[in-house]
């Protein structure tokens, strides 16, 4: 199977295609430990748009709100221009797998996954974003506590990216941070993205 998706992805679908790796949450991920704020310092993906921009990518904050059922609400800022602060909410849904979650995006009208690759809760999160692993659709995230992280927790989100098919290119590490402030969760269905 994996030969075979191989081949598919690098013969006649390789322009929407990264490595085909079964991407598995962290043992045990606990949603409660997640909850609170973070800092998106790192990001890959790989759209046309977001890598000729990428040098205008913002370091972002966002909160993490537990619901009583084990799913998760996050709210994020993101400056779209000057003093213009875009709220963004998404409502991930908990699977029987703890650690994958599941949305539906309204910018491509399709449910995404979300899996919480690695974390240690108090310091940094790796979080992917649609494992099928299509250039289109496929995120990975950089999470931290801190604006800020270790370099080497940077270097390893860069190895990990491309071990995953992502281009050099494709990947960013944001320098300034977004000066939007976190945005109250909100009752709405919408969420963006
Ligand atoms: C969990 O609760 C949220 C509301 O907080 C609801 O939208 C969602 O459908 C629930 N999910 C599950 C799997 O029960
Ligand atoms: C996470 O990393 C930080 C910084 O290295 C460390 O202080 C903390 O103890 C770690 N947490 C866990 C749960 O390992
Ligand atoms: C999560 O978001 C949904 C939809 O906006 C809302 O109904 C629910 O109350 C929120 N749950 C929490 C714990 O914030």
């Amino acid at each position: 199977m994996f030969l075979l998706v191989t081949i598919l992805c690098s013969i006649v679908l390789w322009t929407h295609c990264l490595h085909y790796t079964d991407v598995q949450p962290q043992q045990d991920f606990d949603v409660e430990q997640f909850a609170g704020e973070w800092y998106r310092v790192g990001m890959a993906y790989e759209n046309p748009a977001f890598i000729k921009y990428k040098n205008r990518l913002l370091i972002s904050k966002g909160l993490l709100v537990a619901t009583e059922n084990g799913s998760a609400n996050l709210s994020m800022w993101t400056m779209t221009g000057p003093k213009k602060c875009l709220p963004s909410f998404y409502e991930y849904e908990k699977t029987d797998v703890p650690g994958l979650f599941t949305y539906f995006s309204q910018r491509h009208k399709i449910i995404k996954d979300i899996t919480m690759v690695e974390t240690n809760y108090t310091e940094y999160g790796v979080v992917l974003k649609y494992k099928k692993m299509d250039k289109e659709y496929t995120q990975v995230a950089l999470y931290g506590r801190t604006p800020t992280l270790r370099p080497e927790l940077e270097d390893k989100f860069r190895k990990y990216a491309l071990s995953l098919g992502f281009s050099a290119e494709s990947i960013v590490i944001p320098a300034i941070l977004d000066p939007c402030p976190i945005p109250e969760p909100k009752n709405t269905t919408e969420a963006t993205d």
